[in-house]
């Protein structure tokens, strides 16, 4: 596997990173996962918009227009041309000394990506979550690798033998450890809104137009667990994930513990767009 770090296109095995990297010591970086079809990027604009946002949030002076170029010589680089492909790209604030303020100014942030082909997708049939209280910082719109309370939910997760947990806090169902969250009721898709206890997903962005397209009403409105849990539908949004539907949330049954037709509807609306970016 070929892989980029700094600059350089080099085998997996040689891409060193310091153990002074900010991102090792503080979390002190932000990321961005893109799926290509043969080559060609999904939503490209909002990943970089994002990743944008999340630099100049925490104040890297980095330039996400590194990336379509490092994407295309990675997936062609690891003859991946004709496939469904991940892309992952994170930028750190660069090696220094541990301290925990900035480095000097000049301090040259860390680049590192990889791709991979996408993992098969989850069965057909849906899948069942838990509830997990939501331990993540205030910023969570940041996408920032700083993911140890994600991890230790989606462990939580792992160990009830469900698909993921969703984070839960103040009553308000947000969103799961890697995935934005819907849910269906009296002909209105609904999700929480864009603010610092979310991450914006692009697929949510998506999701969200592709619903309005098909006709349905859509809220962007918190969500309470009662609500969630009442719900006809509920639904997973990520890269990785297009919409996957929940059949069952910490034991009960989602609607008629079966997937529902919204969330196919808007799937299948989400893998056409991205069929189509070949022809
Ligand atoms: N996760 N919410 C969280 C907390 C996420 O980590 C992600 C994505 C999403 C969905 O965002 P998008 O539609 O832009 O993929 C929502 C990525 C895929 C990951 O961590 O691997």
């Amino acid at each position: 596997m070929i892989v980029y770090l700094n600059g350089r296109f080099v085998p997996r095995e040689e891409a060193k990173i310091s153990p002074e990297d900010r991102g090792f010591v503080f979390a002190d970086a932000i990321y961005e996962v893109v799926r290509h079809n043969c080559g060609r990027p999904y939503r490209l604009p909002e990943h970089l918009e994002r990743m944008r946002d999340g630099l100049d949030a925490i104040r890297i002076p980095a330039d996400p227009g590194f990336f379509p170029a490092v994407a295309s010589r990675l997936i062609e680089e690891n003859q991946l041309d004709g496939q469904d492909v991940l892309v992952y790209a994170q930028v750190s604030r660069g090696v220094a000394p541990r301290y925990h303020a900035f480095p000097p100014e000049g301090t040259p942030p860390t680049i590192f990506a990889f791709a991979r082909p996408t993992d098969a997708p989850p069965p057909p049939g849906g899948g069942r979550a838990i509830l997990a209280p939501d331990e993540r910082w205030a910023r969570c719109d940041i996408k920032s690798v700083m993911l140890l309370a994600n991890v230790l939910a989606a462990q939580k997760a792992r160990e009830a033998n469900v698909i993921e947990a969703i984070l839960v806090r103040d009553g308000i169902a947000w969103e799961g450890t890697k995935a934005n969250l819907f849910a269906f009721r009296d002909g209105v898709v609904r999700t929480a809104p864009k603010g610092p206890r979310i991450l914006p997903g692009v697929t949510r962005g998506a999701a969200l137009e592709a619903a309005a397209r098909l006709g349905i009403r859509v809220e962007e409105r918190a969500l309470s667990v009662e609500e969630l849990l009442d719900s006809e539908e509920v639904f997973l949004a990520s890269t990785t994930l297009w919409t996957y539907p929940l059949v069952q949330v910490d034991g009960r049954p989602i609607g008629d513990g079966r997937p529902g037709p919204v969330a196919a509807k808007i799937c299948e609306a989400l893998q056409g767009e991205f069929r189509g970016l070949t022809t």
